[in-house]
């Protein structure tokens, strides 16, 4: 296990795009200035606040989306080991108790495959007020946790689910299990275009099925955002 520390940097998944190529380099830092999160979005990287983690492997042959789907099932079974209580919301981020706690960014280029995973530790719920999606933090929770084993923890289980996808062996039906959204209506988010929608399950490309009243449609995470509606 390779894991580098920095006090600060842009964001951790950019770090890893300037370096060599190395396989299974992990990258931490206590802040970042530039930190960015998914569809364009910018990720709050405070200092001490949230984990901003980064890790580099060899390109895969799965697509993004499914990728996606087995880092952030790794990065809520790291979180599970903590509390009972999360739960995975496609395509890949955490949430407890109706709030988003972590969040997955996996980003592909030619000779490699970055994925960057952001956690929110000690930010109030006030300081994460002005988010897109209401957010939530482990302290917020009242969730005990250990910095260097959250750390080691996330980075085993990401290497692990990585070998899953590489092996062809990762299952979307434990993704579906964790994930309430699943059987439930939805509120769908394409561009402009805003629908209704039952989710009827993942498939093995790790698209959303979700049935429309125009028929049944398969989204993929870079271009939709999904509510639930209650
Ligand atoms: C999301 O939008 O849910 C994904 C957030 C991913 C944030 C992490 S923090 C570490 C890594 N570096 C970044 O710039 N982003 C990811």
């Amino acid at each position: 296990m390779k894991i580098l520390y920095f006090e600060e940097l842009p964001s951790t998944n950019d770090y890893l795009k300037s370096v060599p190529f190395e396989p299974f380099l992990g990258v931490v830092a206590l802040s970042q200035t530039a930190g960015r999160g998914r569809r364009g979005k910018s990720w709050l990287s405070e200092r001490g606040k949230g984990l901003y983690f980064s890790l580099l492997f060899p390109p895969l042959k799965e697509n993004l989306t499914l990728a996606g789907l087995a880092f952030g099932y790794a990065t809520y079974l790291t979180l599970k080991e903590l509390s009972p209580d999360f739960y995975l919301k496609w395509p890949n981020d955490v949430y407890i108790n109706g709030k988003k706690v972590a969040g997955v960014l996996p980003e592909i280029l030619k000779d490699r495959l970055i994925v960057g995973v952001g956690i929110n530790l000690l930010y109030t719920e006030e300081e994460l007020s002005s988010l897109s999606v209401p957010a939530t933090s482990l302290k917020a929770q009242g969730i005990e946790f250990n910095y260097g084993l959250l750390v080691s923890n996330l980075y085993n289980q990401l290497v692990e689910h990585y070998h899953l996808l590489d092996r062809g062996s990762f299952k979307v039906d434990e993704f579906e299990k964790a994930c309430p959204l699943v059987g439930s209506s939805v509120k769908v988010i394409e561009g402009e275009k805003v629908y209704n929608a039952f989710a009827l399950g993942v498939d093995r490309e790790g698209a959303l099925i979700v049935e429309t009243s125009e028929g049944i449609k398969r989204l993929f995470s870079a271009e939709v955002s999904v509510r639930e509606v209650r």
